[in-house]
């Protein structure tokens, strides 16, 4: 077992190993009076009960359908009538139970309820233990674009099991991967190396060492810049460009770690990074990441354009000139818009 320390404005600890569900107790404050455990119907079908059982005092389950269309400010308010109705105060603590969807809706049900209470956040996907868990960005999807609904809000502590994993689906695992391929690349040649070293079915013995090696980087990173205003962004590198995909596929095409995968090509075949292109063409064959792109790299720059979160008239595109290290280059859309031509 490993403890990663968070030194944020609220610091925490990130706590990665097995069985380690059993246990929350021994990684939490005393102080709390009851919990909310906030989760979806896949997950609690497997966790819920063990989850409860390891809590202590009383402990309450709120459960939603599972997926991305759950992520909306009505399931939010669904959680602020549950916890209303069970008067749950600002002595209690919430528990984020889940993959990156009930994390994101959890904390952000936690940033706002009272105005801010306390929460916990137990990853059971690969991508909400290597990314979404931490660094406390939280929030909910409009019917106009996702993630447009937010705030920062760190947890008080991240339990990761690692054990949970082996319930986890095959194709959201590879969806995790995506993400770790992204970490790999923008910070870290060890994690590249495990991943070019291994394949679909051996990873598993090196999930616990890579998940920890994710953690320390973005910890590293957010404690640098926890509200993004420079080098988070990094934490973006193929997302322009994916998100552009996932968009015009209206979000029932690729899934993002895959369409992260595919902007992460994209990017590094535009800028000339042939190394990178080279490691992400070999890691993608290896684990089945590889998708055919129906899109030309104009219509995706279009795409990307008219996403709600640029700014007026130029875009931050991240760009990993040799493996194991990115960086933030802000340019103007009609220099994107020449680069795709
Ligand atoms: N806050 C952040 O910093 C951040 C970063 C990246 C992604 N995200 C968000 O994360 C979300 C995607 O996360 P995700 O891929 O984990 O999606 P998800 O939460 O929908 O989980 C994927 C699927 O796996 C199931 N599942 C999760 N853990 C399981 C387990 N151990 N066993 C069996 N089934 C399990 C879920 O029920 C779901 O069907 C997106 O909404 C994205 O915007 C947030
Ligand atoms: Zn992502």
């Amino acid at each position: 077992m490993t403890t990663i320390h968070a030194e944020t404005s609220k610091p925490y600890d990130v706590h990665i190993g097995h069985g380690l569900i059993d246990r929350i107790t021994e990684f939490i404050p005393k102080k709390y009076d009851k919990f909310a455990v906030i989760t979806d119907d896949n997950v609690a079908a497997f966790y819920l009960e063990r989850v409860k059982a390891a809590l202590p005092g009383k402990v309450q389950g709120f459960i939603f359908p599972h997926g991305e269309a759950s992520k909306t400010l009505e399931t939010v308010s669904r959680i602020y009538g549950f916890l209303s109705e069970n008067q749950f105060s600002r002595k209690d603590c919430i528990v984020a139970l889940g993959g990156g969807v009930v994390g994101d809706i959890t904390g952000f049900a936690a940033a706002t309820y009272l105005r801010g209470v306390d929460f916990l956040q137990i990853p059971t996907s690969l991508l909400a233990q290597v990314d979404s868990s931490v660094g406390g960005k939280t929030g909910v999807d409009l019917p106009s674009g996702k993630n447009l609904v937010g705030a920062f809000h760190q947890p008080k502590a991240v339990i990761i099991d690692i054990d949970t994993l082996e319930t986890l689906p095959l194709d959201y695992f590879k969806d995790g991967l995506g993400e770790v391929i992204k970490y790999g690349l923008i910070s870290s040649k060890e994690i590249t190396s495990l991943l070019l070293k291994n394949d679909i079915d051996s990873i598993k013995s090196d999930i616990f060492e890579i998940v920890c090696r994710c953690i320390e980087i973005k910890r590293d990173i957010v404690e640098e810049d926890e509200f993004e205003h420079g080098v988070r962004k990094i934490l973006n590198f193929g997302h322009t460009f994916g998100h552009a995909i996932e968009r015009l596929e209206n979000f029932t095409g690729m899934s993002h770690g895959i369409a992260v995968v595919a902007g992460m090509k994209i990017i590094s075949k535009l800028m000339h990074n042939e190394e990178t292109l080279d490691i992400l063409d070999r890691i993608s064959e290896k684990y089945g990441l590889t998708r055919e792109v129906n899109f030309t790299e104009s219509e995706l720059a279009e795409a990307a354009m008219t996403d709600k979160k640029r700014n007026a008239d130029s875009i931050d595109i991240i760009v990993c000139e040799e493996p194991g290290k990115a960086t933030v280059k802000n340019i103007s859309l009609k220099e994107l818009r020449k680069l795709c031509e």
